[in-house]
């Protein structure tokens, strides 16, 4: 076999494609792209000797029935598969005989015990990696690491509010929400509810009466949901939950203030259920 044009034009299609790959990769992950960067790097030095390697072996040598090509190939092959030939067996026949059978002491194939000595070789890199130098993570220190993880993805989310819901809401007597609440309330809600909560084209916020019913869990509802159809929007998309449970909580406040020129009652008159809090400390 003679390395012609064709061998060459293939390999060096080989390289460049891979090559073409590395940059494919470039657009994942930064982590994925540093190991696929590492991974390609090597084959890549790998094809580069292999071709550096044919070069010589074909153009220098002019081996052109291409033994001393594959002379180190067959050698490693017979290195690696190494058995007693068949001439030499007498030698290695065990004195035993089983109803004629017997039985032969064949030497384990090195290729076999290479991959068991790797076992042990890899089992100390291993084992200095992960339990002395505590550079990879055991499971144990995984989990505790996504547990880490997803404890602050859930402070996070906590913060943000993304779990209130006209479920989970409570009313926050904190002077810092509740003084955000009356910001949110005068810059959205003051034009339809007075800015005393007394009530313009929206009802009265003060009193006892309301027309979707009282309670943090009822005005939450409104201020989420709307009622479009009565020109009260939703404020869903504007207010984040927290807001909306600022906001709520601060008219809450607003409860039996009495404005003057408050709006006359409308709707049903509201009894706080026995199990909310906040009727006890906001009731009147
Ligand atoms: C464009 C005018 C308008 C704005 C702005 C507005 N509302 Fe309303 N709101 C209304 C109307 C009208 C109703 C009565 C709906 C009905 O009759 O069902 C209402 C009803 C309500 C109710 C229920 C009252 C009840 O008796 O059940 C709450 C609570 C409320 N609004 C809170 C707010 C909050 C908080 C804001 C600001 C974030 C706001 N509204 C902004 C017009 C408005």
């Amino acid at each position: 076999m003679k390395l012609n044009n064709r061998t060459f034009i293939l390999l060096t299609t080989l390289v460049s494609m891979l090559f073409g790959y590395s940059t494919m990769f470039a657009a994942e992950g930064e982590a994925t792209l540093d190991k696929v960067m590492k991974f390609m790097l090597v084959v890549t030095i790998v094809m580069i000797a292999f071709v550096l390697w044919l070069i010589i072996v074909y153009s220098e040598k002019e081996d052109s029935e291409g033994k001393t090509f594959k002379a180190p190939l067959i050698a490693l092959r017979k290195y690696l598969t190494y058995s007693t030939p068949i001439e030499k067996e007498q030698e290695i026949l065990l004195s035993h005989n089983y109803d004629g059978i017997r039985e032969l002491d064949n030497r384990i194939p090195p290729w076999f015990k290479m991959l068991f000595y790797g076992t042990i070789i890899w089992a100390a890199i291993y084992m200095l990696a992960y339990h002395v130098l505590d550079d990879g993570q055991v499971q144990s220190k995984e989990y505790k690491v996504e547990i880490e993880k997803a404890k602050l993805e859930r402070d996070f989310l906590i913060r943000t509010g993304a779990f209130i819901n006209e479920e989970t809401v409570v009313f926050v007597n904190d002077p810092a929400e509740l003084s955000e609440g009356k910001e949110i309330y005068f810059k959205n809600c003051a034009t339809c509810h007075g800015q005393n909560g007394g009530g313009l084209v929206g009802p009265n916020l003060t009193d006892d009466y309301w027309i979707h019913g009282g309670g943090i869990k009822n005005i939450f509802k409104v201020i989420k949901y709307g009622v479009p159809a009565k020109g009260m929007i939703s404020w869903e998309t504007q207010l984040d939950p927290k807001k909306m449970q600022a906001a709520a909580s601060y008219i809450l406040t607003m409860h039996g203030t009495n404005p003057p020129n408050g709006k006359a009652a409308e709707g049903e008159k509201w009894i706080e259920p026995d199990d909310n809090k906040i009727s006890s400390t906001k009731g009147s």
